[in-house]
């Protein structure tokens, strides 16, 4: 008997040693100790034995059940350890790995040009101001001495919301609404969309514009040509050519059209100037007195100018963009190259 009990003990320690894992363990386990397994056989054949060896071979028994329960136990811990160690190996993180990289989006060359422009008059102490897109006919026309029948008021150029309601045609009612807000001096300059009933290569009808306005005391038209001036030194480089010429607009007196000389030739005459070696860029005046005479300002005190440009023309003209429909059709090609 205590051969047989040494033999299932060796066989169960050797079948523990060599499984590999957490199941193999658990069937031999059964296989050895359970209701129905080997140790219970021989139990069974325990009914021939003397009585006075009963006690020592039980004592026998119960020793290799806990030899292959501690035997099953350790191995069982040595696989899960194993395991575990798998596990964390082939989960393991490389800190070291450099980051998903996010693609970020380029600024669009409207917004560019814009910040571009708004920086240079922001360094000269002009600052920011805005206005609503739905404007009232008020600060859009009347307050800018447009009369009734002025032909910008035009159902064909001027979206219309209702009879006294529009998208703004111009970011002047910036400086309506600035003028009945502030006092003298006004230094702003306000970028901003606007709208007008219009569309081919050179025309959209959303389309941008930055208003600038200076009113103080003594400001002259010498004033507005420096400022102008600077300007343009500082976007377009030093020494570009900049030119006058008399113009009207309702709301300043005297009025002019601002030139510079042409980007693409520097003067000489090409396609982009007409041959003319000039490029206009933007509309400017002195404030008229029935503008002052709307807000409440005093005209004898206060005079001041005004000027307003189109950002689109002046990124085509940077940027050497043909068809102004580039810049809204989104398409990433172009928009990746700013
Ligand atoms: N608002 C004018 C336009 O849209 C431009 C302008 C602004 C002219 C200010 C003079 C002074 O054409």
């Amino acid at each position: 008997m205590k051969e047989k009990l040494d033999d299932l003990l060796r066989k169960a320690l050797g079948e523990l040693a060599a499984s590999s894992s957490d199941d193999a363990l658990q069937e031999i386990r059964v296989r050895y100790l359970g209701k129905k397994g080997e140790l219970t056989a021989i139990m069974k054949g325990l009914g021939g034995v003397p009585a006075e060896d009963r006690p020592a071979l039980g004592q026998a028994v119960n020793t290799l059940k806990d030899r292959i329960e501690e035997e099953y136990k350790s191995k069982l811990s040595v696989i899960r350890d194993v395991k575990k160690a798998e596990k964390l190996r082939s989960e393991r993180i490389d800190v070291t790995l450099p980051g998903r990289r996010r693609s970020i989006g380029t600024k669009h060359p409207i917004t560019l040009v814009t910040e571009e422009i708004t920086e240079i008059f922001a360094g000269l102490g002009f600052q920011v101001a805005e206005g609503p897109e739905i404007e009232l006919d008020f600060y859009n026309f009347e307050a800018l001495n447009i009369p009734k029948d002025h032909p910008a008021r035009d159902m064909q150029d001027s979206f219309y919301i209702n009879e006294n309601i529009l998208l703004r045609t111009h970011t002047s009612p910036v400086q309506i609404r600035t003028m009945l807000k502030h006092a003298p001096p006004i230094r702003i300059i306000a970028p901003g969309t606007v709208y007008r009933c219009d569309s081919d290569a050179t025309h959209s009808p959303m389309f941008h514009q930055v208003e600038g306005l200076l009113v103080d005391k003594g400001i002259s038209f010498g004033d507005l040509k420096g400022i102008l001036t600077i300007f343009v030194n500082q976007y377009f480089g030093k020494g570009t050519g900049v030119r006058l010429r008399p113009s009207f607009f309702p709301f300043t007196e005297p009025s002019a059209e601002v030139d510079i000389a042409c980007v693409m030739c520097k003067g000489n005459g090409c396609r982009i100037c007409k041959n003319t070696g000039w490029l206009e860029i933007l509309g400017a005046g002195m404030v008229d007195p029935e503008v002052f005479r709307h807000v409440k300002y005093d005209s004898e005190a206060n005079t001041g100018f005004a000027f307003g440009m189109g950002i689109e023309r002046i990124a085509m003209l940077k940027y050497g963009i043909k068809d102004m429909r580039l810049l809204f059709e989104n398409d990433m090609r172009f928009l990746n190259q700013f």
